[in-house]
Formats: structure tokens, C-alpha cells, sequence
């Protein structure tokens, strides 16, 4: 019963990634489970741009969206992926208040998939979103969401001692009985009855 979830819990973000080379096709793989995630409106609203070490220019560019302090490890990374999302619907323009959601589902998708294939990936927020919009000269409703890096698992060696000391440990969950609830919401979710 447990097996997609095995995989599941295999996922986890490291710092340490090694050069191995990971074939287009693997990563079109990632890309096509991302792309089965469902949707509100099946609107599909994310968008994906990769870019590898083959192209150091390029790779480059990416690393200089990044924050010093995620940089100094995911320069490391064999791939760096922008996700984005877009904001409003393309049946009618309104706003789609799913658009974060659904690209969230999708790199789900891809976490798991990449997880299956012993690739890991590792998200990160600490990105200049406005460098991002800036060099691709965005619309205005396509939104840079997270930069993920992905690779395969290295040995700690080329990163500070600091990060690799985090990589030897899993980082926590929260209980099951704190975040799952049958039939109502515990009172602390609640406005205070006047
Ligand atoms: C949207 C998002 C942004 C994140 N931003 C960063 C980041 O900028 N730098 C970083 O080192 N980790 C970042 N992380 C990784 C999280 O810290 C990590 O996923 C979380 O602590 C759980 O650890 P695990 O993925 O190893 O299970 C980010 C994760 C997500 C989903």
C-alpha cells in the first residue's frame, strides 16, 4: 500500500549535489510528470524553463538570480529550473486564484518523479524575482514562482562544512494529528465566538 509513498518519503532538498550528467530525456521525463498534475479549469497554468551545465552561459545567468548564500551550493547542481506560473485565466482573463496552487502541484509531480529516478532537487525561494522578470522581460501576469536545482546526490565535499553537516540529518514533519482533522477544525483555527 505504501509504495508510491516510499518514494515519497526518499525526496528530501540537499545542499550536496555531485557533477553527474543527467540526459535530456531524464529531465523531459520530470517535465512530463509535472505536466500531468491536475488544474482548476484544467488551465495548466505553469510554465518551466530549464537550463544545464552544457550550457555554462546560460547556467550562469541562472546562478546569478540566486541569493550569495544559495548560490555557493546549488552552482553545484547539474540543472537549475524556474517554475512559473500564470496568473490569469486564458478562457477569460480573470484572474486564476488557483494559478500558485496548481504549479505547486506540478513540481509535486516532478519532486516524486525525480525522487523515483534517485535525482534530487532542491527548491529555493532566495532568488531575485525581479532580475528573473527583468532578464526574460516578463508579462505582466507570468510570475516566477521557485528555482529549483536538481541533481544527483554528491558527497559533501564541495560545499562548506556547515551545509554538509545539515545534509547528515532529515529536517522534521509535524505530526499527522497536527495538520490532518476528521470532521472539524480544532478550536485554534476558529475566530473566538463574541
Ligand atoms: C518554495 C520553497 C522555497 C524554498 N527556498 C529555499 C531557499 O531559498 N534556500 C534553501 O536552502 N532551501 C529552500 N527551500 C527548501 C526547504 O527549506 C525544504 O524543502 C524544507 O526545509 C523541508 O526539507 P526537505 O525538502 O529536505 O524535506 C525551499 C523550499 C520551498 C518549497
Amino acid at each position: 500500500m505504501r509504495n508510491i509513498l516510499d518514494i515519497i518519503e526518499k525526496r528530501w532538498s540537499p545542499y550536496s549535489f555531485s557533477s553527474g550528467y543527467i540526459e535530456d530525456e531524464k529531465i523531459e521525463t520530470l517535465m512530463a510528470a509535472a505536466g500531468r498534475a491536475p488544474s482548476a479549469n484544467n488551465e495548466q497554468p505553469w510554465l518551466f524553463l530549464y537550463t544545464t551545465k552544457e550550457n555554462k552561459e546560460k547556467f550562469d545567468v541562472f546562478l546569478g538570480f540566486l541569493t550569495e548564500s544559495n548560490r555557493v551550493w546549488a552552482k553545484n547542481a547539474y540543472a537549475l529550473i524556474i517554475s512559473f506560473a500564470r496568473l490569469n485565466s486564458s478562457y477569460n482573463g480573470k484572474p486564476d486564484r488557483y494559478a500558485f496552487h496548481d504549479t505547486g502541484m506540478a513540481v509535486a509531480n516532478l519532486l516524486t518523479q525525480a525522487s523515483s529516478m534517485n535525482i534530487f532537487i532542491h527548491q529555493m525561494g532566495g532568488y531575485s524575482i525581479e532580475k528573473v522578470r527583468d532578464y526574460f522581460k516578463l508579462k505582466d501576469d507570468v510570475e516566477p514562482v521557485a528555482v529549483m536545482a536538481v541533481g544527483y546526490i554528491g558527497d559533501g565535499t564541495n560545499i562548506p562544512e556547515e551545509l554538509h553537516k545539515r545534509d547528515e540529518k532529515r529536517r522534521p514533519r509535524k505530526l499527522l494529528s497536527e495538520y490532518s482533522f476528521k470532521n472539524n477544525l480544532p478550536e485554534d483555527f476558529k475566530k473566538e465566538e463574541l
